[in-house]
């Protein structure tokens, strides 16, 4: 790049102030940061995986950057090795980006990476960007190796609790009615969704994951997943935040997360009302 930016014609221009906040302005942190937590090395590899496998472990775990988001850090900032893209709460967004052991085929992953949707489900909040800005723009190539490596990841268990606490039942009532007249239009009775344009909440691992953050920004915030070549014009959901109550919220939520096969166990008002004031990205 270096090389690269010294054939540009130079132009005058004053530099503009940093505007990242503090700590992350004082640029003699990285040092540190850096003698902590980075190892210098190049790609080893596993050559008996083959040149796919590679490229994709490659790409994932270096330029990708998905650890920023999918991995846990430790107290000094780090990624914590053994909990490798095992899925983590990402600091200060309130979003939680899932373990990438999914179990899901090549073919979907690939589709969701690169589309942006599949018959798996569609992105949303901060990994719509990482699709927007980035993943839509790899090579068909590229998309396949990164996918290939995915799939050989471990899979996480799904959320197993029996954690609907006592009493709920009249919550979980509330919640499939509002169900019935807020959101099955889309999403369907059964909630399969249609296929590319409302992402199935059967198939979906937000709704059924132990960490509920995500299926309750959803329903606060509502979204539309990014606009890419393989689907220019995304289906959007509305925000639900300013209809309905914290309690509404919780009732809906914890009926999808108690239908279709899903042991995610109820939530209560309090759950939705700490998510309601975190901006959107
Ligand atoms: C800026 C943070 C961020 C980065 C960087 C990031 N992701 Fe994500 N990712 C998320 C969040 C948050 C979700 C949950 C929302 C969703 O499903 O769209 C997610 C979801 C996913 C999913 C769907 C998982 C599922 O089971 O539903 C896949 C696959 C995925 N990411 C792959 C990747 C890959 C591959 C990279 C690197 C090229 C990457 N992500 C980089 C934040 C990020
Ligand atoms: C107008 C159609 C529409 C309505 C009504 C609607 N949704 Fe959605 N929903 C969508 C679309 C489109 C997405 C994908 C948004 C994105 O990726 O940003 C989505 C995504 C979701 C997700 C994330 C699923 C995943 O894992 O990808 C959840 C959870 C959800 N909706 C729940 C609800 C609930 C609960 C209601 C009713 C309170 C509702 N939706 C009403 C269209 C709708």
């Amino acid at each position: 790049m270096f090389a690269y930016f010294r054939t540009i014609a130079p132009v005058t221009q004053q530099n503009r102030p940093s505007e990242l906040r503090f700590p992350y302005n004082q640029r003699l942190l990285l040092p540190l940061w850096r003698a902590v937590n980075f190892d210098q090395g190049e790609y080893a590899g596993a050559p008996e995986q083959g040149a796919q496998w590679n490229r994709g472990a490659y790409l994932v775990e270096g330029l990708g950057h998905c650890s920023a988001c999918h991995t846990g850090r430790n107290a000094l900032g780090g990624s914590i090795a053994d909990k490798r893209l095992g899925g983590a709460m990402i600091p200060m967004q309130d979003w939680y980006a899932p373990p990438l052991g999914s179990g899901d085929s090549a073919a979907d992953i690939g589709q969701l990476l690169k589309a942006g949707v599949s018959a798996r489900g569609a992105v949303f909040g901060p990994m719509a960007d990482v699709v927007a800005g980035s993943l839509q723009h790899a090579s068909d190539a590229d998309i396949g190796a990164m996918a290939a490596y995915l799939t050989t990841l471990p899979v996480a268990a799904p959320a197993r609790a029996v954690l609907v606490v006592p009493g709920a039942q009249a919550m979980l009532r509330q919640g499939a009615e509002l169900y019935k007249a807020q959101c099955a239009e889309c999403h369907g009775a059964d909630g399969k969704g249609a296929a590319g344009a409302y992402p199935s909440l059967e198939a979906s691992r937000a709704v059924g994951a132990a960490n509920p953050v995500n299926a309750i920004r959803m329903v606060l915030n509502g979204g539309y997943p990014p606009s890419t070549h393989g689907n220019p014009r995304p289906y959007g959901m509305p925000p639900f935040g300013p209809t309905l109550s914290d309690a509404e919220v919780a009732a809906v939520v914890s009926h999808l997360r108690t239908s279709w096969g899903h042991h995610g166990g109820t939530l209560s008002a309090v759950d939705v009302s700490r998510l309601r004031g975190v901006p959107i990205d």
